[in-house]
């Protein structure tokens, strides 16, 4: 493709960046990265670098760039039939299949997928259902939904107030009123120093159940919560944290949501986090992994006993008023159905497992009693470095300092991608599923090197 100089200039006057600072970029503070392809873990930009994803875009090019089944399976979809929609009992073979192949790997307990475009959208439409199923059953009361401090569920009205980090509350009045946030599953940031994991699991579980106390259960519809705490900093949840969630969960009638964005489709090492730590969703939200991002496309899927409800509730007031034009969108799902016989074909969910032990295994090694290494953490394919002042007393970084940004910097500065999470000098790692061992040498040894730039040691 022809390189157009004025792209740089035309960036900055017509493109609204997503969580970018508008004013910096837009005065030219701060770099344009324009990416123009991509081979297995490795993107290239404009200026001819190549660098290693260690992130997988958004963690959501699970089978790597440059898949030709995919493109292909894309390209033969809308050369036949780019679009019909899904309205009034509708579909293409292409959705039909999808929906099937998704629930054949799903938990038993869930019954049918609604599709939907991205994980904000998947989530919107998961609190719709909730209150029309409350409604249903004869508790208009019962609406309210509990997420995590540092859940991440999107950027939506609703979703935006249910993920837990400021920057996404801050200036834009939220969250809403029928969102509440109870203690995040995060051990190596407890309260209080001396408690084992065990106790803390115990205190995330009473938490949970004095605000639902507080509260009225009769008030509580749902929980919300990532399997494995994603943006919130990539944290794996303490030892008997989701049995003991699901206890409270259960006591009070309460519907569990899992936010299996990031976690579905082999993140973990397993199909779905949901059957990595033996959690009994009644939805689970699905996107990312599903097509690996070649094309938009996201999922709620409902699980029997939410069903049963909705389809009482079509019999008593007509079709359900939810739908949008691009729902099960035929070339989203054609690059679904390509993706997952793709991960299967690959062996990814196992190579999660094993490349992605060995990742986290490597970094321990490297980095676990570096001064300023508070931990490193980390579950199948994803890895996580939380930098502290000072590591025996457990002492954060001023943020103003901007360690976890400084870090991903002078990762990029040696060509691998990582990212600076966005609360707490937190580095993240989320490789394609396809990393090998020689890729993920490649991902410690840059990273050791950037310790010592940043940290001069
Ligand atoms: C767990 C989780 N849920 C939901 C979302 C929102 O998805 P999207 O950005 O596609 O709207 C994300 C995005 O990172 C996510 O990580």
């Amino acid at each position: 493709m022809l390189k157009n100089d004025q792209l740089d200039q035309w960036d900055r006057e017509n493109f609204f960046h997503p969580s970018t600072h508008l004013a910096q970029h837009a005065r030219g503070e701060s770099p344009t990265r324009i990416v123009t392809g991509g081979s297995g873990v490795h993107i290239e930009d404009r200026d001819g670098n190549r660098l290693l994803d260690a992130f997988a875009g958004l963690y959501c090019v699970n089978v790597g760039y440059g898949r030709t089944e995919i493109a292909d399976a894309i390209a033969e979809q809308a050369k036949e039939l780019a679009y019909y929609h899904a309205y009034v009992g509708h579909g293409t073979e292409a959705s039909i299949r999808l929906a099937k192949m998704i629930l054949d790997r799903a938990p038993e307990t869930m019954s049918k997928v609604y599709f939907g475009l991205g994980g904000s959208d998947a989530n919107e439409t998961n609190v719709k259902l909730i209150w029309y199923y409350n409604n249903i059953l004869g508790r208009p009361e019962k609406k309210k939904i509990i997420s995590r401090w540092r859940g991440y569920h999107g950027s939506g009205l609703m979703t935006g107030s249910l993920t837990g980090l400021e920057l996404f509350h801050k200036k834009f009045d939220l969250p809403l009123a029928q969102v509440l946030h109870t203690e995040a599953p995060y051990y190596y940031r407890r309260p209080d120093l001396a408690m084992s994991e065990a106790d803390f699991t115990a205190h995330c579980a009473a938490e949970l159940e004095a605000l639902i106390e507080r509260e009225g259960a009769d008030t509580i519809a749902a929980f919300i919560g990532e399997p494995v705490l994603g943006t919130g900093g990539i944290v794996p949840p303490p030892a008997g944290y989701w049995q003991a969630i699901q206890r409270v969960l259960k006591k009070h009638d309460i519907l569990l949501v899992a936010d299996e964005v990031v976690t579905g489709f082999g993140r973990l090492g397993s199909m779905f986090g949901s059957l990595h730590y033996d959690i009994e969703p009644d939805l689970i939200t699905i996107a990312k992994g599903l097509t690996s991002a070649y094309a938009p496309l996201s999922g709620s899927i409902v699980g029997k006993k939410m069903w049963d409800v909705l389809e009482r509730g079509t019999d008593e007031n007509g079709p359900i008023g939810h739908g949008w034009t691009y729902s099960a969108h035929p070339i989203g799902a054609a690059a679904g159905i390509a993706n997952l016989e793709l991960v299967d074909k690959l062996g990814l969910v196992k190579n999660a497992t094993e490349t992605g032990g060995y990742l986290l295994d490597a970094m321990r090694d490297a980095l676990g009693n570096h001064a300023h290494v508070g931990e490193v953490r980390g579950e199948g394919m994803l890895c996580a470095i939380e930098f502290v002042e000072d590591r025996d007393a457990r002492r954060f970084f001023d943020a103003s300092r901007k360690i976890g940004p400084q870090m991903a910097a002078a990762l990029l500065e040696r060509g691998v991608i990582g990212r600076a999470m966005p609360q707490g000098d937190i580095l993240g790692f989320a490789p394609p599923l396809c990393l090998t061992r020689e890729e993920a040498d490649i991902v410690v040894d840059a990273t050791v090197k950037a310790a010592k730039a940043v940290f001069g040691d």
